[in-house]
C-alpha cells in the first residue's frame, strides 16, 4: 500500500477539554501553586484518556512545603473541581495510626478477633468509592504527615502505592486502581523558611539580602531543599513509587492578599446560609484588607494564621451583630479601620435593598438559598447562581 508521509508536527503541551476545564478551576481555588496543579491536570488527562499505569492508581503524589501553604487544600480543591465537593476527599492523619491495633481502624480486625464484627475499616472499598459521582469514578485519598507514619502503615501504604491493593484484616482485597494518593509532609520545611525568611511578610519593601537573588533562582532552591530532605529521610523504594513530588512554596503577601479574598468570598458564602437567614451585603474596604493582611501574615502558619485573622476580626463580629439583630435583611454592612487601624469597624451603608442589588454587590457564581434564588428569578438578576447549600 502506498503511504505518503505528512510529517505534520503535533504539539503534546495541549490539553483535553476536561483536563483544561480542572486546570482552571483549580487555579482559581489555589493560588500561588501552579506546579501542584500542572502535575494533576497531566496525571487526570492520562487518566482520561485510559493511559494511566495499569495496576497502579491513578497517580501517587508527594506534596513538600510548609505549614499552610495550600497543600491539603490543593487536594480538596480537586475534589470540589471534580466530585463538587471539597469534602470528598478520605483524610488519613498518620500521626493517628502509630501502634497496631489503630491500623486496625483502617483495615479491620481478623475474623475472630474481638470486637471483629464491629469495626468498619476506615480503607474498604465502599468507603474509598463512596463519593464517586455519575461522571467522575475517582477517589482522592489524602495521607497527611506521613513522615509521622509508623512501620505497619508505611507497609500498607508501600502496597497501595505499588499494587493499588490493599488486604483488609478479613482478606477483603481493596482495589486503589480508581484513585489518586497524595501523601504530604512539611518535611524539609524549616531549611525552606530560612531561605526565605526575609523575602516573607511586609518586608518587600525593604531590601533584603537575597533580593539579588531571583525568584526563579530562590524556588528552585525551595525545590532542591525538600527534595533533598525527602531523600534523606524516605528510602528509595518509596520514592520509587511517587509520581510527583510537588513541592510548595511559602505564601508571599501577593498570594496572602489573593487567599483574602478568596475567604471573604467564602466568608460571604457563608453569610448567605446563616441560621438567621439573613440576607445582606458585605463588603470590606481596602484599608480593612490591609488590616487583615497585616494582622494574618505569619512566617510560621502561611494562610492558616491569615484565616485565623478573619475568623477573629470578621467573623465573630458579624455573628454578635446578627445576634443582636443589628445586621437584618437587605443590609448593606461595610468592615473598614477604625481610626485607630488595631481593629475593624462595621458599618451599615444601606438598608431595605432588594436581593437583586444584593446579588449584584456579591458577585457571580455564589450559591444562594432556595427562596432567595427564588426572588431572584422573579427579578430577572443574572448575576447569582441558584445551587444546592454550599457544602464548605
Ligand atoms: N495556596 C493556597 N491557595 C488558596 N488557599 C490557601 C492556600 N494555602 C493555604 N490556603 C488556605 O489556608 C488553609 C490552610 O491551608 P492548608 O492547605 O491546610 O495548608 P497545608 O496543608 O499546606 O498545611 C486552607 O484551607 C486554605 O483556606
Ligand atoms: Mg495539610
Amino acid at each position: 500500500m502506498h503511504m505518503s508521509r505528512l510529517r505534520k508536527v503535533l504539539d503534546p503541551t495541549r490539553t483535553g477539554k476536561d483536563a483544561e476545564s480542572l486546570e482552571r478551576t483549580l487555579l482559581k481555588l489555589v493560588v500561588g501553586q501552579d506546579e501542584a496543579v500542572e502535575q494533576i491536570v497531566n496525571i487526570y488527562q492520562m487518566n482520561l484518556t485510559g493511559l494511566s499505569a495499569p495496576g497502579r492508581p491513578v497517580g501517587n503524589f508527594l506534596f513538600l512545603g510548609p505549614t499552610g501553604s495550600g497543600k491539603t487544600r490543593t487536594v480538596e480543591a480537586t475534589a470540589e473541581a471534580l466530585l463538587h465537593n471539597p469534602r470528598a476527599v478520605i483524610k488519613i492523619d498518620c500521626a493517628e495510626f502509630q501502634h497496631s491495633h489503630e491500623i486496625a481502624k483502617l483495615i479491620g480486625s481478623p475474623p475472630g478477633y474481638l470486637g471483629h464484627r464491629e469495626t468498619h475499616p476506615l480503607l474498604s472499598q465502599e468507603v474509598i468509592n463512596q463519593h464517586h459521582t455519575e461522571s467522575v469514578k475517582l477517589s482522592f485519598i489524602l495521607f497527611d504527615e506521613i513522615e509521622k507514619a509508623s512501620d505497619a502503615l508505611w507497609n500498607l501504604l508501600l502496597g497501595i502505592l505499588d499494587k493499588a491493593t490493599l488486604t483488609l484484616g478479613d482478606n477483603r482485597k481493596v482495589d486503589f486502581s480508581r484513585a489518586m494518593i497524595f501523601m504530604t509532609s512539611n518535611l524539609g520545611a524549616n531549611e525552606m523558611n530560612a531561605l526565605i525568611n526575609p523575602k516573607l511578610g511586609f518586608q518587600t519593601a525593604l531590601p533584603s539580602p537575597q533580593a539579588s537573588c531571583s525568584d526563579e533562582q530562590l524556588n528552585k532552591k525551595i525545590s532542591r531543599t525538600g527534595i533533598e530532605a525527602a531523600r534523606r529521610k524516605f528510602t528509595p523504594e518509596f520514592m520509587n513509587r511517587i509520581d510527583k513530588v510537588v513541592v510548595f512554596k511559602p505564601l508571599g503577601e501577593p498570594e496572602l492578599r489573593r487567599i483574602l479574598d478568596l475567604e471573604l468570598r467564602e466568608v460571604q458564602q457563608r453569610t448567605l446560609f446563616c441560621t438567621a437567614g439573613k440576607t445582606f451585603a458585605f463588603t470590606v474596604s481596602d484599608s480593612g484588607k490591609n488590616l487583615l493582611l497585616a494582622q494574618g501574615t505569619d512566617l510560621k502558619y502561611g494562610a492558616r494564621h491569615l484565616k485565623r485573622a478573619i475568623e477573629r476580626l470578621v467573623v465573630h463580629p458579624i455573628s454578635n451583630l446578627l445576634a443582636t439583630n443589628q445586621i437584618n435583611t437587605g443590609d448593606w454592612i461595610q468592615a473598614d479601620v477604625n481610626p485607630k487601624a488595631d481593629c475593624l469597624v462595621f458599618t451599615k451603608e444601606a438598608e431595605g435593598l432588594e436581593p437583586q442589588t444584593i446579588a449584584g454587590m456579591i458577585g457571580e457564581n455564589f450559591r444562594v438559598p432556595p427562596l432567595v434564588a427564588a426572588a431572584y428569578v422573579q427579578s430577572d438578576a443574572t448575576k447569582v447562581v441558584a445551587a444546592k447549600p454550599a457544602k464548605r
